[in-house]
């Protein structure tokens, strides 16, 4: 009995720790030819997409009109993104990269995220923002320290993989306008609190508050403002304001 604990107890690290080694590893596959324009119509399941017969490949594959040309309407935080990965862009398929626009409202920001699959470097097209990224939990003496800067037009700052990352525009009179470009076709995106708060269904609040080290209903008042999304965002938390709490109140009781 002792030695099969023994043994399921080293397959338990042994798992983790390939886990813990993939995340460390994450990130695109190089190519191994030329290009591998995404088929998004084959049934053949592949890690990203199956190659598109070259004979058939033209520029169009490597090209999206005005995609990043216009600014756009803020959400609930007052940012909007606009990413051209490879659903946009097929030719992007196999190549590791993609880029995202991104426009802030004054006083706008682009919540606490991370990419799972990117590392990203931005530039500041117009106006101010703030930004910054906290690193991981190790080593010791780097631990979870924050870095940030405020960046002026044409700064260019990096968010290194999968590190929890922001920027926010500090001017409370003019919007900024950035132009990100990210190491995955796919970078992927978490966004922090509506993760925590806001997953379908939502995480026990008994485990979030021993997590958070507060009482339940704090963590039920933050579940409650992320419980629905609202034109398909989530993000918001506090300033979705106690009209809405007051509207889905009723149907939320733990
Ligand atoms: C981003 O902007 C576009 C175009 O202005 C708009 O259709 C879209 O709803 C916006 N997205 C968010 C999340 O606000």
């Amino acid at each position: 009995k002792d030695q099969m604990a023994s043994s399921s107890s080293f397959l338990l690290l042994a798992v983790l720790l390939a886990l813990v080694s993939w995340q460390a590893t994450a990130s695109d596959p190089s190519p191994l030819q030329d290009f591998c324009v995404a088929d998004m119509n084959s049934p053949v399941r592949v890690n990203g997409f199956v190659c598109k017969n070259p004979m058939e490949v033209n520029a169009d594959n490597f090209f999206k009109a005005a995609a990043l040309d216009k600014p756009r309407v803020t959400n609930k935080v007052g940012s909007n993104v606009t990413l051209i990965n490879v659903m946009q862009i097929a030719g992007l398929n196999t190549l590791g990269i993609s880029i995202a626009r991104i426009d802030y409202a004054p006083l706008g920001q682009n919540p606490p995220h991370t990419h799972p699959r990117a590392t990203e470097i931005l530039t500041v097209l117009e106006g101010t923002l703030y930004v910054g990224f906290v690193t991981s939990n190790q080593p010791a003496p780097n631990r979870n320290k924050f870095l940030s800067k405020v960046l002026n037009k044409g700064d260019v700052f990096v968010f290194p993989a999968g590190l929890i990352h922001f920027q926010f525009n500090p001017n409370p009179h003019k919007p900024a306008v950035a132009i990100a470009a990210l190491s995955s076709q796919n970078p992927g995106a978490i966004t922090i609190a509506n993760a925590v708060f806001g997953s379908d269904p939502q995480i026990s609040d008994d485990v979030l508050a021993k997590a958070f080290q507060v009482e339940k209903n704090t963590i039920d008042w933050l579940q409650l403002l992320y419980v629905v999304p609202i034109d398909g965002y989530q993000g918001g938390g506090a300033c979705l304001g106690l009209g809405r709490v007051a509207e889905i109140g009723t149907h939320v009781v733990h």
